[in-house]
């Protein structure tokens, strides 16, 4: 999910485009503005944090883009390419580590887990996803070379 500090600062086409041109597909995208309710379900793991506050009011401050991204490894990829949560302590060429400067302001939310991202995929796509194959994939995504 780009967060809205990513839309306010006119960067979220760049920072989609680093997941596309890494390889990774498009599953589903959206923007919305997202409610308290859908927050509290959203970020329910940091219930009584003590940025747990900060972060619902953030993230339901301006509008976000919610996408699913697909590809050999993606959570992997995904949160290697997004940094470290604390954009000081994130690697330099990462999202964070490239644009961001404070935790509250680090641009991204990316699951972390198969569990997590089934359930934030239901959560913000209940709809469900699109499930297709580019012509590009096999030069990307096949790990094996052709018997
Ligand atoms: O986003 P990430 O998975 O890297 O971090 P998290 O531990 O799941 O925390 C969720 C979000 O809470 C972070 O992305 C930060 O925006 C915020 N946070 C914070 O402001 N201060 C902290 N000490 C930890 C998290
Ligand atoms: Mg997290």
């Amino acid at each position: 999910m780009l967060k809205p500090d990513a839309i306010q600062r006119a960067i979220a086409a760049e920072i989609l485009a680093r997941f596309e041109r890494r390889g990774l597909r498009f599953a589903a995208l959206r923007m919305l503005t997202v409610d308290p309710t859908m927050a509290a379900k959203h970020y329910a793991v940091h219930k009584g944090k003590f940025f747990y506050d900060d972060l619902v009011k953030t993230i339901t401050a301006s509008p976000v883009i919610a996408a699913v991204l697909e590809g050999p490894n993606a959570i992997a990829v995904v949160r290697s390419m997004v940094g470290g949560t604390r954009p000081h302590e994130a690697a330099e060429g990462s999202i964070r580590g490239d644009y961001a400067l404070v935790g509250l302001r680090n641009l991204v939310h990316a699951s972390d887990a198969p569990e997590t991202a089934e359930a934030e995929i239901k959560l913000w796509f209940p709809e469900g996803i699109i499930s297709y194959i580019r012509d590009i994939d096999r030069w990307m995504s096949e790990d094996k070379a052709p018997s």
